[in-house]
């Protein structure tokens, strides 16, 4: 075999000399750049990508998605961009079973100190039948062909079979053994629409393993999605079938209900290691700010409840629950929050905190912003302290995705008033800057919100369909700054935003027009619509 130095020949060589059922090494692959960006409304900007893909090999994971080359120019750039810039970890580029696709994937991988082609074809009876309109033999002959192409290009080959968990299994295996023959190294088994349970995810990798000739020479991979919550369950069993590779992505991010979230994935591994014997090589520590990042660059907010990395993850309210923390930590928590990298709330500087003292701070929290940026973060976060008593990191944090988030912006908010009724109509005045322009508009609505996005609506001069509205609050206390999401549809495109103000409306008026300015720029909507083809 040819490939050299790869994670597949260290894990098989280390599973080889270590007791299996003890310490059985799990590779993470994680596509949070990919199928997390298929996630309506994530889409991510080339900074962004660089930034998540960094802090991924950082943290150890084994394989990065980086993304699906032939969907955009946006999306070849963000891959090739990662793969040159990658120090560990293996940069993985999507394609279809098309050679077009194949090629493209190769070009933007092949600076990668270690790349890999992923590619996939269906191969469920109704796949085949609606969407790709071929016969089995037809698939057969694509799956040799393309893995094939694949292999000529590059050693590391991934081949998936689209929504294999509704494939027959005998089906199923005659792919698998002929995209082995082919040269795939890594053999993906997705349950693409998340409908499997884990007795029948465990049980597919149990079969499947014993039926194909030479499965002991590749790896097997779990891709699971979460339509019916249990991605991260059936991963697991997927794992004890035999999978030595979990496909997730950071917070679950990803297509329709998401992929199984790299973070309760580790976790489980780590800390039932009683009962699954296996390890990652995840540096756990790295969970929690992963997972901020994500979410602000994806405009994605994490559920309070979230497992591992929500607000309430290590949040304790009842009385009992309480007083059992305070007598020994234990009682109530399985895992420490310092072992995810959470750390508790700390006031952080005030109005007289300089600048130095402030450069540092944003260090500590992995941004490295160039003069100007700073000098704007430094004046927003001057004029925060002015008005708020405390500043939290969590402030700053929001402060400075806020300002990164919407850095490029073309139309921005230059000052608004809003009235406030009991009854009748509110009304707004707002100026906005639209790509140098100064435009004034004046509208009313039935509610401040409805009359800011009024207003906004008539400055552009556009109707885009407001999918979702919300606001948090950054930290406690009343005045605590608002962070607002908002999500938007105009033409087939979907868009995020989010924006974060100590004034609510403030925030919600810049969440519009973060969304509003992502819907302009063209990016995304041509990966969702390569992926519609297959
Ligand atoms: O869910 C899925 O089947 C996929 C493939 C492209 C691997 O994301
Ligand atoms: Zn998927």
């Amino acid at each position: 075999m040819t490939i050299e130095h790869t994670k597949i020949e260290q894990i098989k060589g280390e599973q080889k000399e270590q007791n299996p059922k003890k310490s059985d090494r799990i590779l993470i692959f994680d596509t949070t750049l990919r199928d997390g960006e298929q996630s309506p409304g994530a889409t991510m900007t080339l900074q962004e990508k660089l930034q998540i893909a960094e802090l991924l090999d950082e943290m150890g994971v084994d394989i990065i998605e980086a993304g699906f080359p032939i969907a955009s120019n946006g999306d070849f750039e963000a891959v090739s961009q990662i793969a040159k810039r990658s120090k560990n970890s293996v940069i993985a580029g999507l394609a279809r079973a098309i050679t077009g696709d194949i090629e493209r994937a190769g070009e933007a991988v092949k600076h990668a100190k270690r790349g890999r082609i992923h590619t996939f074809v269906s191969t469920s009876p109704i796949h085949l039948a609606h969407q790709m309109k071929k016969t089995q033999e037809e698939v057969l002959e694509i799956i040799e062909k393309t893995v094939t192409q694949a292999r000529n290009l590059i050693d590391d080959v991934e081949w998936s079979a689209m929504d294999a968990t509704r494939t027959p299994l005998e089906y199923l295996a005659r792919c698998t053994e002929a995209a082995i023959k082919a040269g795939a190294t890594t053999i993906n088994i997705p349950d693409t629409v998340g409908f499997s349970t884990p007795e029948d995810y465990y049980q597919l990798f149990v079969d499947l393993i014993e039926m194909v000739p030479d499965s002991d020479k590749v790896i097997f991979s779990t891709h699971c999605h979460n339509d019916l919550g249990l991605a991260v369950a059936n991963s697991l069993a997927g794992v004890r079938g035999g999978a030595r590779q979990v496909e997730c992505t950071i917070n679950g991010l990803g297509e329709r209900a998401g992929n199984a979230a790299l973070e309760e994935m580790v976790m489980s591994i780590r800390t039932r290691a009683d009962v699954m014997p296996y390890h990652t090589g995840i540096e756990t520590t790295h969970l929690a700010k992963i997972s901020k990042v994500v979410s602000a660059a994806a405009n994605f907010p994490v559920q309070y409840n979230k497992a591992i990395v929500g607000k309430n993850a290590f949040a304790h309210e009842s009385g009992i629950h309480q007083d059992g923390m305070l007598k020994n930590a234990q009682t109530y928590e399985i895992m420490t929050p310092e072992s995810v990298g959470i750390k508790s709330t700390s006031l952080v500087m005030g109005k007289h905190s300089g600048r130095h003292a402030f450069k540092e701070k944003l260090r500590g929290f992995g941004y490295d912003l160039g003069d100007n940026r700073f000098q704007e973060v430094f004046e927003r976060f001057k004029s925060l302290a002015d008005r708020k008593k405390n500043v939290y990191d969590e402030d700053i944090i929001a402060l400075v995705d806020d300002e990164i988030g919407s850095a490029g912006d073309l139309i921005k908010l230059v000052d608004m008033e809003v009235v406030s009724k009991t009854s009748g109509e509110h009304r707004c005045d707002m100026v906005l800057d639209v790509e140098g322009e100064t435009i004034s508009v004046s509208t009313q609505g039935s509610g401040s919100v409805d009359a800011i996005f009024n207003a906004i609506k008539k400055g552009v001069k556009a109707n885009p369909h407001l999918l979702l509205y919300g606001v948090d609050a950054v930290t406690g206390g009343t005045d605590a700054q608002a962070n607002a999401h908002v999500r938007l549809e105009m033409d087939g495109r979907i868009a995020s935003g989010r924006g974060a103000e100590p004034d609510t409306l403030v925030a919600s008026a810049k969440a519009y027009l973060n969304a509003y300015n992502r819907l302009m720029v063209e990016r995304g909507a041509s990966a969702q619509g390569a992926m519609a083809k297959n």
